[in-house]
């Protein structure tokens, strides 16, 4: 069955290039960002690893783990580990699970019979601290994602998380963010020291408030 947002993220055990991960347990308080790519000694799929390697200290410093995926084995994931090394410039510094019995994928709805009936797509779950599914993205396999996009979906959810804010069109970090439409003009003006400004009723903007 499709995960949807707001769900709690199904658990699982499986093996990884870091040993076996019980996830929920793996996650412990932090957040998460479970993602598939379709198979290992793939071209696109080599360049997002070596991107999320790369990217591994922004996503440290949000508090965010992150988990890669395929329906490979481990033995597949530590040779082709070299390759993203070799290629990338940057080497798996994050669990890459194994899923050869596709029990996580299908856990996950990760396969998407019409497109491939055996290999993961590539889906993305962001999940709370909570364990709920924040966000979730499905793109094909010849598309490679935007991990700055994933970051900044990550920036946005944490600001919702910590100080009742959403994020307008395009927005990026530092720049202004919108009244959540559930908090009061009274209680904006206790929680927003920098005011707000009120374009119409339900559109009140405030500067990012942890900048
Ligand atoms: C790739 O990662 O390059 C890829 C994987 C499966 C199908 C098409 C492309």
């Amino acid at each position: 069955m499709a995960i949807r947002l707001g769900d709690i993220a199904p658990d699982f055990e499986a093996d990884s290039t870091e040993g076996k991960i019980r996830f929920h347990e793996w996650l412990g308080d932090s957040w998460g960002i479970l993602f598939s790519h379709p198979k290992d000694f793939t071209p696109v799929c080599t360049t997002e690893l070596g991107a999320v390697a790369k990217l591994k200290p922004e996503f440290d410093r949000r508090k965010v783990k992150v988990a890669g995926l395929s329906v490979d084995s481990v033995d597949d994931h530590r040779k082709w580990a070299g390759d993203i090394e070799e290629t990338q410039g940057a080497g798996l510094n994050f669990p890459l699970l194994a899923d050869p019995d596709r029990k996580v994928s299908t856990l996950y709805d990760m396969i998407h019979p019409n497109a491939d009936n055996t290999l993961t797509v590539r889906s993305v779950f962001v999940i709370g601290p909570d364990k709920k599914v924040k966000l979730s993205i499905t793109y094909p396999a010849s598309t490679g994602r935007n991990f700055d996009e994933i970051l900044r979906v990550v920036d946005s959810l944490q600001l919702t998380a910590n100080y009742s804010v959403a994020t307008p069109v395009n927005w990026q970090d530092g720049q202004d963010c919108i009244v959540v439409p559930s908090l009061s003009d009274e209680d904006a003006t206790k929680k927003f020291p920098k005011g707000f400004r009120k374009v119409k009723p339900y559109l009140r903007i405030t500067p990012q408030p942890n900048k």
